[in-house]
């Protein structure tokens, strides 16, 4: 007998399925992983060697139970996921879902370059840093999206979801990150790459949802607002006052989001962008 009950776990359960997640080791990529693990998935955790990605998909596998993979895997490369996908492909046989969700993230406070205190700024902003964010950010999903794709449209089926950010729909309000007494001219910034490439995520969301639509792929994104994560008191105080919610984020808060966008929960939904920030972008 069909009950609701059936009805809820059938919408939401992922058994047998793969999901592979970029950045999987990451801070959010290793919960949004965690959430299709518990909902049945095989979870692939992609991500560089040195954020030990075999060490984070035992720990999902641990937790969870159905059996998960850790590959090294540099997202810009062509090559590097190519062999990933053969290993995947190896083991489990298919691909069902995509989470592009690995990102370089450039703290405003770090300088990644040597450059002066200012990098972060517009005028001194590092060409090498402009293509080496847009390089994971962009071309890392395009490239996963085109190889992955590809797997699922030969089973005609599947789940990409861009993780962009509530600053890929609005600009960044470059107020909350100003220090006392720094100079106008050497006042840090939210770097120009993470707006560019979030809103670009969110464009490359709507080209590939009407691309593979008669292959039943379908291709959302999810724009979550900042999770806390220990930021300076003076950063958050002045954050949460943008936030109607008044909070951050808590790190497992996407994870309905994201089981939602990843199961058939969301059938009929395709090149949309989900934006979770606590209300941040209505205002
Ligand atoms: N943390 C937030 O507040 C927040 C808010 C909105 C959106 N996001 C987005 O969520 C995603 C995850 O963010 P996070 O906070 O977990 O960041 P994170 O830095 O903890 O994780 C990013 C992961 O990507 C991996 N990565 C970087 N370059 C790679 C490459 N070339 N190949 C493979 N993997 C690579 C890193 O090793 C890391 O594990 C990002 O797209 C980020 O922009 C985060």
């Amino acid at each position: 007998m069909v009950t609701e009950n059936n009805r809820v776990r059938d919408l939401f359960d992922l058994t047998g399925r793969v999901a592979v997640v970029t950045g999987g080791a990451g801070l959010l990529g290793y919960h949004h992983g965690a959430i299709l693990a518990a909902a049945g998935a095989h979870v692939v955790v992609l991500d560089l060697a040195a954020a030990s990605p075999a060490l984070r998909a035992d720990q999902l596998q641990l937790a969870h139970g159905p059996e998960c993979l850790g590959l090294a895997a540099d997202i810009t490369s062509e090559a590097s996921i190519e062999s990933a996908r053969d290993v995947i492909i190896a083991k489990f046989g298919r691909v069902d879902i995509l989470i592009n969700n690995a990102a370089n993230n450039p703290k405003v406070e770090a300088d990644p370059t040597g450059e002066p205190k200012q990098w972060s700024r517009l005028e001194n902003f590092p060409l090498a840093v402009w293509n080496a964010d847009i390089a994971v950010g962009l071309t890392g999903a395009f490239l996963c999206s085109r190889i992955f794709g590809q797997e699922m449209v030969k089973r005609n089926a599947g789940v990409i979801l861009n993780v962009a950010s509530d600053l890929g729909v609005i600009a960044p309000d470059q107020r909350l990150y100003r220090k006392e007494g720094v100079p106008e001219d050497q006042q840090p910034v939210k770097p120009v790459t993470y707006s560019v490439v979030k809103t670009a995520l969110i464009g490359l969301t709507r080209y590939l949802s009407t691309y593979w639509t008669a292959h039943n792929i379908r291709v959302n994104a999810i724009s979550p607002g900042g999770v806390f994560a220990n930021q300076p008191d003076e950063f958050t105080q002045k954050l949460h006052a943008l936030i109607p919610m008044g909070r951050m984020a808590n790190k497992d808060e996407y994870q309905g989001a994201v089981l939602f966008l990843c199961s058939d929960a969301s059938s009929y939904m395709t090149g949309q962008n989900l934006i979770v920030d606590g209300g941040r972008s209505v205002l």
